[in-house]
């Protein structure tokens, strides 16, 4: 099938949860048909990069910052997350957006770095309960698409991921319909494709309440190329499960 399926650990593990879990992924990740990336909290990566090598299992991180290197003490850098076999990264999550206030500025350069360094950046959009019953869920992505892509040059290699995460459905059990996510995932791409080019390889995924229960009938959309997904990828069991949907 070849879609992208991302795992969110956010902040909920400490090192050794991280490692444990890990584990349990590579036990039951002999084959999947899909891409997997997995995406710790910064401090297990290294020993995960590890543990995960000739696995099929890939490493990404939960952000980076906006300049490769310099005096920006805590930051961490796209190009240590390459150096530690990262492939991926987190770019703009709502949960940052709302309690580092990170803005749209901040996302466009940090994506910027994140190709530089050659990491795919997956940046998040996604409107919240209040818009989408405004009726602004559109204007407002489209919004959110134009400012983290403007200007950004991609070499050759380079592709990027657009992740769908409606705030509403993050974490509440609420999950967007399958109908109403292709119409922003269409949308999405249109206004992506319009920035970056026809030839630039773009990915649009979902995440908000996957779940087993939801998640074959969304991958079913051609639209849908994948999850980032954040409760379900804590149970290793059910991630496989939702990994290996064909
Ligand atoms: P949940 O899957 O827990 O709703 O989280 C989604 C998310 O924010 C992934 O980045």
């Amino acid at each position: 099938m070849n879609k992208l399926i991302v795992a969110n650990w956010k902040m909920n593990l400490d090192c050794a949860e991280s490692l444990k879990l890990g584990g349990d992924y590579l036990k039951l990740f002999k084959k999947s048909p899909n891409q997997v990336v997995v995406c710790p909290s910064f401090l297990p990566l290294a020993q995960l990069a590890a543990n995960f090598k000739n696995s099929l299992l890939s490493l990404g991180a939960q952000d980076a910052f906006w300049t490769l290197k310099g005096a920006y003490t805590g930051e961490i850098s796209a190009a240590s997350l390459r150096s530690l076999a990262c492939t991926h990264v987190i770019l703009g999550h709502s949960e940052r957006r709302q309690y580092l206030a990170e803005s749209c500025r901040m996302i466009n350069a940090k994506a910027q770095s994140a190709l530089d360094a050659g990491l795919t950046p997956i940046i998040c959009v996604g409107e919240d309960a209040a818009k989408r019953k405004a009726g602004r869920s559109a204007s407002f992505i489209t919004g959110q698409v134009q400012r983290a892509l403007k200007g950004l040059k991609l070499a050759k290699n380079n592709s990027l991921v657009i992740a769908y995460e409606p705030i509403w459905a993050i974490g509440t059990g609420k999950v967007s319909k399958a109908a109403d996510t292709v119409v922003i995932h269409q949308l999405i791409r249109r206004v992506a494709t319009k920035i970056l080019g026809a030839n630039t390889k773009i990915k649009v995924i979902y995440g908000g309440s996957v779940d087993l229960d939801n998640a074959a009938s969304l991958l079913a959309e051609s639209e849908i190329d994948g999850f980032l997904i954040g409760g379900a990828s804590l149970s290793a069991s059910n991630f496989y499960k939702i990994a290996n949907i064909k």
